[in-house]
């Protein structure tokens, strides 16, 4: 199994170039499912995640053409409408399919995701919104099996903020008959990145961006190009990084408008953040200031950005108090990060930080994504060496990691 191997104390300094975002290529993907014609992206990240759902694409009669960054798309002929447990339980995501297959194919069959390191998250939204769509659907065998032989527009109201489950009826609702209005919907850029996309394949959507998403649903869509949005989630990594461990480093194809809620934390940690049109910079030469945080649906502070805050938070001068609000469990970084010398306590869904001096290297498991992603910084600020194992959490989001840490002066190999 592979790992990450990290002296840390070295401050960083230079450019990174930002990917396109994961969040937003993986239903980008899925909306190629929605036309015959070809959907051409560019900007797609090299991840585990993009390899997979491509396959699931592939395995369901899609014609994908990959040529890094960009991916052509034909679903011309759909042959098997079927995302197998093997694929959903290594991706979530893979149930952005179901909207899709439904609305065009009239059928679907999705193994249930399950349980997973953060928390249950069940998609229960998906499946009442698709209901009131005029989707049968029955939970048998551990899958979701959904017919439909048309949809209808309908008037949703999201029990709570769901990104994937508006992704996924508002894909839908592209080609159902009639009007769909989706309230209470999610506003993350995101979900707009996709919106535009499908606008461009000829949807009629509106309210993108707000909490009331309204469809009107069209004969067909056709082919379109589009380019993913930079990933704000890797973006606010990399500068929660460089807040940690000091120095001066520029990102570029980077999107500041997106990540207001993270460049105000990391300035109230006493970062210097510069913003201009596709670049943010930032200059960090002092400890930082502990803060408070509490995730929330956009454009409230990402619960994908908790666990780099409590690295943050763990080397900062003060007390810091993170809460979150989105996931039941996550903050499985935290007894990892006790091993490197940082003092947490967790009471419920909050996590109460009183920043060290100094962490100090050792062995540690990423859990998940994210997780993985924390111990990487703590790893950068860490005294010694750091071994970060089971990297391929961090393989499935963030596309060179160690290439782009290197650039800016880290020294961290994968062995
Ligand atoms: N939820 C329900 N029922 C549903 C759907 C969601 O109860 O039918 C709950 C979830 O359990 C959770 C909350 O609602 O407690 C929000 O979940 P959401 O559906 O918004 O999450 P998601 O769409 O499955 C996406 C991202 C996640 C990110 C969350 C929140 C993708 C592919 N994934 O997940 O990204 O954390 O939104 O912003 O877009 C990551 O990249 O590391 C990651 C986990």
């Amino acid at each position: 199994m592979q790992k990450l191997i990290i002296q840390g104390g070295v401050p960083l300094n230079g450019e990174v170039v930002i990917s396109g975002a994961k969040n937003a290529a993986l239903p980008l993907l899925c909306a190629a499912l929605l036309t015959q014609d070809t959907l051409k992206i560019t900007n797609v990240p090299m991840l585990q995640d993009i390899n997979t759902m491509l396959a699931l694409l592939r395995q369901m009669g899609t014609r994908v053409d990959a040529t890094p960054p960009m991916v052509e798309l034909c679903a011309d002929s759909l042959i098997h409408l079927v995302a197998p447990y093997e694929m959903v339980k290594t991706m979530r995501a893979a149930i952005l399919v179901l909207g899709p297959l439904l609305a065009r194919a009239g059928e679907a069959e999705i193994s249930l995701p399950g349980g997973c390191a953060i928390g249950m998250r069940p998609v229960d939204q998906h499946i009442k919104g698709l209901q009131a769509m005029g989707a049968e659907i029955a939970i048998r065998h551990g899958y979701i099996h959904a017919v439909a032989k048309k949809l209808h527009g309908a008037r949703i109201v999201f029990d709570i903020v769901t990104v994937t489950g508006t992704e996924n009826l508002m894909m839908a609702a592209c080609i159902a008959d009639g009007v769909t209005v989706l309230e209470n919907s999610a506003r993350e850029p995101e979900v707009v990145d996709l919106a535009e996309c499908l606008i461009k394949m000829g949807a009629k959507i509106r309210g993108h961006g707000t909490d009331v998403i309204t469809v009107e649903g069209v004969a067909a869509l056709h082919g379109a190009e589009h380019a993913v949005m930079p990933d704000r989630i890797e973006t606010g990594t990399y500068l929660a990084a460089v807040a940690a461990a000091g120095g001066n480093v520029t990102l570029t194809h980077a999107r500041a408008d997106t990540l207001d809620a993270v460049l105000d934390k990391l300035t109230e940690a006493g970062a210097a953040i510069t913003r201009s049109t596709g670049t943010i910079g930032i200059a960090m030469n002092t400890r930082p200031k502990a803060v408070n945080l509490k995730t929330a649906p956009y454009p409230a502070f990402p619960t994908d950005m908790q666990a780099q805050f409590i690295a943050l938070n763990a080397i900062a001068s003060g007390t810091g108090i993170v809460t979150e609000t989105i996931f039941e469990n996550r903050f499985m970084h935290v007894q990892e990060m006790l091993r490197l010398g940082a003092k947490i306590d967790v009471e419920g869904n909050t996590a109460i930080v009183h920043g060290v001096e100094r962490l100090t290297g050792a062995t540690v498991m990423a859990t998940d994504l994210r997780a993985s992603a924390c111990l990487v910084i703590a790893g950068l600020v860490a005294e010694g060496e750091t071994i970060v194992d089971r990297i391929y959490h961090l393989d499935r989001g963030y596309e060179k990691i160690e290439q782009k840490l290197t650039g800016i002066g880290a020294r961290i190999e994968r062995i």
